[in-house]
């Protein structure tokens, strides 16, 4: 952490998992942030159809919720999509964009990322933009290269100025159990600082940084430890009210 003004993020990715029942879990997770220090912001971001029921049930608490995509166009044609306002119309205030499994699952491309983060902003959400790079490009040595490029096409200059979210997360990593170790975590982080500094003079300190990929209660700390972590995006383990709380937990006292 360490990085200067920005508010560090817990943010729960529940993917493709939960049916109205889990809405218990929102409940306990959000009755448990009261136990904690505030220093940090708290997010799940379950499935579509949970969304509405997840931001009811949270409404009053510290728990902020959010949706995982959103279609670039506010409305329209496109069946089965989900616009940016009508996450916002739920009360909702975070949007994921461009997560790996999107990326690979449906060809989502840096400049596809970059529509749908403009969304975001037109809708008044906070886009959590992600990026990351695969074993195969981090063993040919050219992960800073990828993340870089990814950086570059998937934040759009009207990001100036907006409040946005960068998550690294090594596809390597993600539900796979390996975690990042804190030099190579470290790193890109730094770079993204970096990049994101360049680009955007002066507000590259209030960025939340994010790391992701196999985040757990028990290697929480020494992950938000590292300089220019400023948070965790967490699948597996935001699924379960204790664990998730214990990530928290971590993230406010490595403030
Ligand atoms: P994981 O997922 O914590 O299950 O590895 C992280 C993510 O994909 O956001």
């Amino acid at each position: 952490m360490e990085s200067g003004m920005v508010r560090p993020l817990i943010a729960g990715n529940w993917k493709m998992n939960g049916l109205s029942s889990a809405c218990e879990t929102i409940a306990e997770v959000a009755k448990g942030l009261e136990q904690y220090s505030d220093a940090a912001d708290c997010l799940i971001c379950p499935p579509a159809t949970l969304l509405s029921k997840v931001t009811e049930t949270a409404k009053g608490s510290r728990l902020k919720t959010g949706a995982q995509d959103c279609h670039s166009a506010a409305s329209g044609a496109h069946t089965g999509d989900v616009s940016a306002e009508m996450i916002a119309d739920l009360g909702a205030s975070y949007v994921i964009i461009g997560h790996s499994e999107r990326r690979a699952d449906h060809g989502e491309t840096s400049e596809i990322v970059a529509a749908k983060t403009e969304a975001a902003f037109r809708a008044g959400l906070t886009p959590i933009i992600c990026i990351g790079e695969t074993l195969e490009e981090r063993e040919a040595g050219r992960t800073i290269e990828v993340v870089s490029e990814q950086l570059a096409g998937s934040i759009p200059a009207s990001a100036f100025g907006k409040a946005f979210v960068v998550a690294y997360e090594p596809v390597w990593a993600i539900g796979t159990g390996k975690v990042a170790s804190t030099g190579q975590v470290g790193e890109v982080h730094d770079k993204v600082r970096e990049i994101l500094g360049e680009r955007f003079p002066g507000q590259a300190d209030q960025t939340p940084i994010l790391y992701g990929g196999s985040m757990k209660p028990d290697n929480a700390a020494e992950l938000l430890a590292v300089e220019n972590v400023d948070g965790g995006l967490i699948g597996g383990a935001s699924l379960k009210a204790e664990d998730f709380l214990a990530i928290y937990a971590a993230c406010v006292s490595a403030k």
